[in-house]
């Protein structure tokens, strides 16, 4: 549409691919936040440990940017194994995971990022390799095909994915343990902010890193973005630290409000409430009065709105809320008014 959207979380680019590499948690310890699923992974961790098994497979779900990729890596850490990733996207045939899985010694993790995204046929060709650690491949062509089994070590599969709705059932049904990513507490992504600072070796004060937190939208990956932001004004204007003036100005550009909202999502509220009556609304035609992919729309934009009350979901679509209507100046309308 133009203007850069600033939570973007799909785009990294290769500086700051780097960057949060450096960022990354990189164990459990150092892990912030999504206490729930940390407490439920240590003990797994614990118990297969000391039955000398490897993880079960476990499927990691939630918006983009919330530590999915990094949990996975920490994992590597606590098991003291290797990782190896790949992503649904990646694996165009069967074939070609035939060579990562019989590379993988017992114990070693394959993370499939994206896993909802994989198609039929190497989802066909994953479960007895997730259920036996067995593959069945075809040798040779037309009359002389024939199918060999192959015994694999036993392996943990990550699954990562922001759809989880988008899983079918049987691939679903072949993970042993799931965890669902919330979005982080302003309190966790001011520690996040903290500790990025730190590496980053540059100094800020907590209002200055509280304010960063409640302008990130829950998203450990936009928190650090911001803090860079910031960082280069202090670069520029010669400050040694990050204080609230610095923040305030370099954050005015970014035109995130108080909420955390950028302008795509205040552009969605708009649309449901001065295209549609408020709702309810289906996502096709939000998408087509904004012109933004469906798909964008559903892992990004939605569940941030949701988690904050601003839309709900109703079985004829979307809904605006109250508070959608009074955070954008809007005099609410009750559904029922609407009726008669
Ligand atoms: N719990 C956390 N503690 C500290 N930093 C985090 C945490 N979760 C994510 N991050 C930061 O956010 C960035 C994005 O996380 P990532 O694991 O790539 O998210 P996802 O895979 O869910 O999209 C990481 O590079 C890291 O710097
Ligand atoms: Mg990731």
């Amino acid at each position: 549409m133009g203007e850069e959207r600033f939570v973007d979380y799909f785009k990294e680019n290769e500086e700051e691919k780097i960057i949060n590499l450096s960022l990354r948690p990189q164990n459990l310890n150092e892990f912030i936040g999504q206490r729930n699923i940390i407490d439920s992974l240590s003990i797994a961790i614990s118990a297969a440990k000391k039955r000398n098994e490897p993880l079960e497979h476990l499927l990691l779900s939630g918006p983009p940017g919330l530590g999915k990729t990094s949990l996975a890596y920490c994992i590597a850490k606590e098991m003291q194994t290797k990782l190896t990733s790949t992503s649904g996207p990646a694996i165009e045939r069967a074939g070609d995971l035939v060579g990562i899985l019989t590379n993988l010694e017992k114990g070693d993790i394959l993370f499939i990022d994206e896993i909802h995204r994989i198609s039929k046929v190497v989802e066909e060709f994953l479960y007895p390799a997730m259920e036996n650690f067995q593959i069945d491949f075809v040798i040779d062509k037309g009359p002389y095909a024939k199918s060999v089994k192959f015994n694999l070590k036993p392996f943990t599969l990550i699954g990562a994915t922001t759809r989880k709705g988008l899983l079918s059932g049987p691939l679903r049904g072949r993970f042993g343990l799931f965890f669902d990513f919330d979005f982080y507490q302003p309190q966790d992504l001011a520690c996040i902010i903290k500790r990025s600072a730190k590496l980053l070796d540059v100094e800020i004060d907590d209002e200055s890193a509280d304010e960063i937190a409640s302008r990130s939208r829950g998203t450990p990956r936009l928190c650090n973005r911001l803090l860079r932001r910031v960082r280069d004004y202090v670069q520029v204007l010669g400050k040694g630290f990050i204080d609230l003036e610095i923040t305030h100005k370099a954050l005015e550009q970014v035109r995130i409000d108080s909420q955390g909202l950028d302008e795509l999502d205040r552009r969605y509220l708009r649309t449901i409430i001065d295209l549609h009556q408020g709702g309810p609304v289906g996502i096709e035609a939000i998408s087509a009065s904004l012109g933004e992919d469906k798909g964008t729309l559903e892992d990004v934009v939605e569940p941030y709105l949701l988690a904050k009350g601003f839309i709900i979901r109703t079985p004829r679509g979307r809904l605006a809320t109250e508070l959608a209507y009074k955070h954008l100046n809007y005099t609410y309308q009750k559904e029922t008014d609407k009726l008669f």
